[in-house]
């Protein structure tokens, strides 16, 4: 009797499991629209679409904005599309309210609103670090979050308090991490083109995002390696064994390739 009482237990702690199981893993949200911030006049037509996959309090995202920026003011809206997704790390604690708080900003004003508050969150990055939030509950930090986007923004604090709340601006945070995740993404900033991951450093200067998009641009993408000259960048002064082809796969990367192998942007020597 005791025997079977306790085979009923674990039968239960299995249907339990299996339950939990089912809430945490199965279908992915669908999205009602593609996901994350688009910059500026940033068109769905642009040959050149770049994702760039943030942590909301990430000091490497932070130093790589100001660059993306450029980039997407130099090529323009029409040629070039800048996303941001969010994508909020564990052990940054506070990461995920200032997602949510993004997406609050996001849907009471408008897309260049959010990169303003995302800018005004980078700029604050000591006041939301885990030691500066220890002995904060989430109502603190989403109050601390609210000042910023009044100050940023000029959303009504007690607006930007009361939508937190709701239901679907955490949907939305989750929906955005979940999507980034699901792509792989481990670390913050990740960058994508044409949803390809660049081997890009978060220190990409416009010239060097230059060497790797003007190919995209000009259409000569496949035809050449990249040269020094591309973006007017001095790099690699070395030289390559005889029989082989200096191959700038990537801004100051560089491999030389033997006879039958081709030069591949992003990839390097392959056959
Ligand atoms: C957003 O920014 C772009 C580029 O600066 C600007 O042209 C556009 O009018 C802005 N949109 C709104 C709604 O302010
Ligand atoms: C964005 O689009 C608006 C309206 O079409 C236009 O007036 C503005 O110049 C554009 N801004 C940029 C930065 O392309
Ligand atoms: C958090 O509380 C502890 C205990 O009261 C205190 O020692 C510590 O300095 C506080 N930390 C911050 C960042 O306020």
């Amino acid at each position: 009797m005791k025997r079977k009482t306790a085979k009923s237990a674990n039968m239960f702690r299995i249907a339990l499991f299996v339950v939990f199981l089912g809430f945490c893993s199965g279908q992915m949200i669908i999205p009602p629209r593609p996901l994350g911030f688009v910059y500026g006049n940033g068109s769905n037509d642009a040959f050149i679409h770049l994702d760039a996959h943030f942590g909301p309090l990430c000091p490497d995202s932070k130093a790589a904005l100001p660059n993306l920026k450029q980039v997407a003011d130099y090529y323009g809206g029409m040629k070039l599309k800048l996303t941001l997704h969010m994508f909020p790390l564990p052990y940054h604690h506070q990461a995920y309210l200032a997602a949510v708080g993004g997406e609050v900003v996001s849907s009471l004003t408008d897309d260049n609103d959010t990169y303003m508050y995302i800018e005004e969150v980078y700029s604050n990055l000591e006041i939301l670090s885990n030691d500066a939030t220890s002995n904060m509950s989430s109502s603190d930090v989403m109050n601390t979050l609210g000042d910023l986007a009044l100050a940023c923004c000029g959303v009504d604090k007690a607006r930007f308090l009361a939508a937190t709340k709701i239901k679907a601006m955490e949907t939305k945070a989750r929906t955005a991490w979940k999507y980034s995740a699901s792509r792989g993404i481990a670390s913050t900033p990740t960058f994508l083109l044409n949803d390809v991951e660049v081997a890009a450093d978060p220190t990409w200067t416009m010239a060097e995002w230059r060497q790797v998009i003007d190919p995209l641009v000009h259409g000569n993408f496949f035809k050449a390696s990249f040269t020094s000259q591309n973006a007017g960048v001095a790099v690699w002064s070395g030289s390559c064994p005889a029989g082989t082809v200096k191959c700038e796969y990537l801004p100051e990367k560089v491999e030389c390739c033997t006879k039958g192998e081709a030069c591949i942007p992003n990839v390097g020597c392959r056959c």
